[in-house]
């Protein structure tokens, strides 16, 4: 998605450890245009999927996943980090280990919010090494539905998260996948050019 890949190349910046900042415009301040065609472009790769619901996790999944929600016309659900006031036990629990950040986190859904009959999109700002998505899929799985695919703002290519979810099954879109940031340079997988006719 070339308005993504522009903004990460223009906006964005490396920082230490394989990371990139983009604060300005996808976690932190939130450029809305650019997050409206974020969610048109998770609806087209999805259109023909049957999604009924989409899932994310709070905080940065949110954005990208309430546009797609939108414009698929279906509801969105984010897991959560911590338990609100009103959320009672009932819940799907999955721990999610982050290599990047070295803490194990418990995220939970309510039962309420997901069905067996649900096919579900699971959306994330970034894939590194793919634990948060598998946690979210595992979530899916207990309540008995099924994972559609799994539709990633910006992968990082280098890391081992593309992989593994494919290895299970999962089909994984990304809209922009960073194969390195080294020497604090930006460079994308370059993808098979598509014909619109
Ligand atoms: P994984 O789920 O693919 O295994 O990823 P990992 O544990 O490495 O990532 C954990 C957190 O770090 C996630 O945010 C993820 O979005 C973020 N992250 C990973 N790589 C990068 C990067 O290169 N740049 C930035 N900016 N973030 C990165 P989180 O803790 O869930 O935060 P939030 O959603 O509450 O904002």
């Amino acid at each position: 998605m070339d308005q993504l890949k522009n903004a990460i190349i223009e906006r964005g910046s490396v920082v230490s450890d394989g990371v990139l900042k983009v604060d300005s415009f996808l976690n932190h301040q939130i450029d809305t245009d650019l997050m409206i065609n974020i969610g048109k472009e998770f609806a087209r790769l999805f259109k023909d999927s049957n999604i009924t619901r989409i899932l994310t996790i709070e905080t940065s999944g949110i954005a990208p996943s309430f546009m797609a929600a939108n414009e698929l016309s279906v509801p969105l659900v984010f897991a959560r980090k911590k338990k609100s006031l009103t959320m009672n036990n009932d819940v799907y629990t999955s721990s999610v280990y982050s290599f990047t950040k070295q803490v194990t986190t418990e995220i939970a859904v309510s039962k309420n919010f997901l069905s067996p009959d649900d096919h579900v999109l699971i959306i994330d700002d970034f894939l590194a090494n793919g634990q948060a998505a598998l946690g979210l899929a595992s979530i899916v799985k207990q309540s008995g539905a099924s994972v559609a695919g799994i539709g990633i703002v910006i992968e990082k290519s280098f890391q081992n998260g593309r992989e593994l979810l494919e290895e299970t099954g999962y089909r994984v879109e990304s809209l922009a996948r960073v194969e390195s940031l080294q020497n604090g340079k930006v460079t994308f997988i370059k993808e098979p050019t598509t014909l619109h006719i």
